[in-house]
């Protein structure tokens, strides 16, 4: 709402909820399988070169963005985008801030909910591949699949409810109620306890990955030491090519590129809404750096040590080699069948995924609740009754169609990888284009700890980054999108993906459409105050 006097409680709690948001699955999950398949330490200087010049700016644009919404208490990105650019049209341009969060959503808690599926296995004693592992990578296998019903279309699995469809009640139940709590007695609360236990998890598990023995499969003997070798070794992406053609290989700048907008959270609009709960003295810099710079930790330190290594350590090259879902949910149990004590270490592994989830979807609910209470003029009970209600249907659509993943990685492909480069490029150019580089300097300015260099607005935002962004896409669609409008021509789970999407795009617009009036009186108010040279402090 106009005005909400909501605001985070204190400066460790914003940074540690922006961090508990890109600390997520794509740190310990997806991270580990691209660096290992484009050109493992090689992997590092794409990755570098893409959050120097794409990741940061971006993210110190969105909170620039949330916080100059701040002073107005806007904390939605219609309504903040609408008051930056001047025009009602980027109000318009702002739901795709809202689109890409609940789409990404949709999927994101499912996966969530099987984590909690493996914690929870873990914890009782159920997962047991058996003592032969020949056998281990079937029972593995048959193990995701009672979770995800990976193997057939519906909600029925082998004459029962798929075992997720539990998981994924009481996981979105407790996404919901900690949203329900607000700010800071909710998310931020949430996050100052979450994000300690997960490091004191990861820890652990690092630690007993790191000091495991060498192990024989019978025909060979290999160590953890070889394992880290086998992630981090510069090696080329294609066999018999020089290591240096890594750098020459666009895939494995595009592969960087999207780590890194994943991993950040940047270019989905939901730093814009946590940063608007600033209060409008913070300082944002330090505090965007380093939740960063906590992100990468977890990601290069942490998720780059643990999941390959290990696998490599058990299975090999093949077992180490598997894409992110099978690395996750198929290789990682064999692992912990290996391991000393692996029941523990398995449930210390999945609550901690868990966590990690759980703090990042809440960021990806949040920036919706914001924007119901503040275009409908409605209570927390009822936005988030009604974001419960349309993401629950969401969701039933992943979970219906989950074999092969079909679903799931048509709404990822369409959002968490062309959408966001889009929406990343309309942000930046917003800030340093239409509000003005300078502008946006000068609200990133007010009571910072470290002052930003003006360049970064000046040159990076203006021209390095959105010209930067220009070529990724261009190249990623030329890459891949060709393949994904094909599926969709033929219709099928591609088809209804897209459906979804435009649906929700539909719903959006209409209420934007009825923010509108509401926000263009505050917006006019506030200028009219501030001309006045009377503008309140908040
Ligand atoms: N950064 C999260 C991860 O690494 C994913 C995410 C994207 C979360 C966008 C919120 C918003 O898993």
């Amino acid at each position: 709402m106009a005005g909400s006097r909501e605001h985070w409680g204190t400066r460790l709690g914003v940074i540690l909820a922006v961090a508990g948001s890109a600390v997520g699955l794509g740190n310990f999950l997806r991270f580990p399988g691209q660096a290992a398949a484009n050109g493992g330490g090689m992997f590092m200087i794409p990755y570098f070169c893409a959050l120097l010049l794409l990741g940061i700016p971006i993210c110190w644009a969105e909170w620039t963005m949330g916080k100059a919404g701040s002073r107005l208490g806007f904390h939605s990105c219609p309504a903040i985008l609408g008051h930056l650019g001047g025009h009602r049209a980027w109000r318009y341009v702002g739901a795709f801030g809202l689109l890409m969060p609940t789409v990404v959503y949709l999927y994101y808690v499912v996966v969530e909910s099987w984590c909690l599926a493996y914690a929870w296995s873990y914890l009782r004693g159920t997962i047991d591949l058996g003592s032969n592992p020949a056998e281990y990578g079937q029972r593995s296998a048959a193990v995701f699949t009672s979770f995800s019903g990976d193997d057939a279309d519906g909600l029925v699995f082998r004459g029962g409810v798929h075992v997720s469809v539990y998981l994924w009640l009481a996981t979105i139940a407790a996404n919901f109620a900690l949203i329900y709590r607000g700010i800071s007695k909710g998310i931020e609360k949430f996050c100052n306890i979450a994000m300690p236990i997960m490091l004191l998890c990861a820890l652990c598990v690092l630690v007993r990955v790191l000091t495991l023995p060498a192990f024989d499969d019978g025909s060979e003997t290999r160590t953890v030491l070889a394992g880290l070798g086998f992630m981090w070794n510069p090696k080329p992406v294609q066999e018999g090519a020089s290591t240096w053609s890594v750098l020459g290989n666009p895939k494995v700048w595009l592969a960087a590129a999207g780590q890194i907008f994943f991993t950040l959270s940047v270019g989905f609009g939901v730093i814009v809404t946590y940063a608007s709960y600033l209060k409008p003295k913070q300082d944002i810099v330090l505090s965007a750096t380093t939740a960063s710079a906590t992100n990468q930790f977890f990601e290069v330190c942490l998720g780059g040590l643990i999941t390959i290594p290990a696998a490599f350590l058990f299975l090999g090259i093949a077992g180490a080699s598997k894409g992110t879902f099978g690395l996750a949910f198929n290789t990682l149990p064999i692992v912990f069948q290996h391991m000393p004590a692996g029941r523990l270490f398995g449930f210390l592994w999945f609550f901690m995924l868990f966590l990690a989830a759980i703090t990042s979807s809440l960021s990806l609910l949040q920036p919706v609740i914001a924007f119901l209470e503040e275009a409908l003029n409605i209570g927390r009970r009822a936005s988030v009754t009604i974001l419960a209600v349309v993401t629950a249907s969401g969701n039933l659509f992943v979970i219906y169609f989950s074999r092969n993943l079909a679903a799931l990685d048509t709404l990822d492909f369409w959002m968490a990888q062309v959408g966001i480069l889009i929406f990343g490029a309309l942000e930046v150019l917003l800030l340093a284009w239409v509000f003005g580089a300078r502008r946006g300097h000068q609200v990133a300015s007010v009571g910072a700890e470290l002052r930003p260099p003006r360049w970064m607005f000046t040159v990076l935002m203006r021209f390095v980054t959105p010209a930067l962004l220009l070529v990724v896409l261009v190249a990623w669609c030329s890459f891949n999108v060709r393949g994904y409008i094909d599926a969709v021509r033929q219709g099928g789970v591609a088809a209804y993906g897209v459906v979804v999407i435009l649906g929700l795009l539909a719903f959006f617009l209409v209420l934007v459409r009825i923010g509108d009036r509401r926000w263009g009186a505050v917006a006019s108010s506030a200028q009219a105050r501030s001309e006045a040279g009377t503008e309140t402090r908040r």
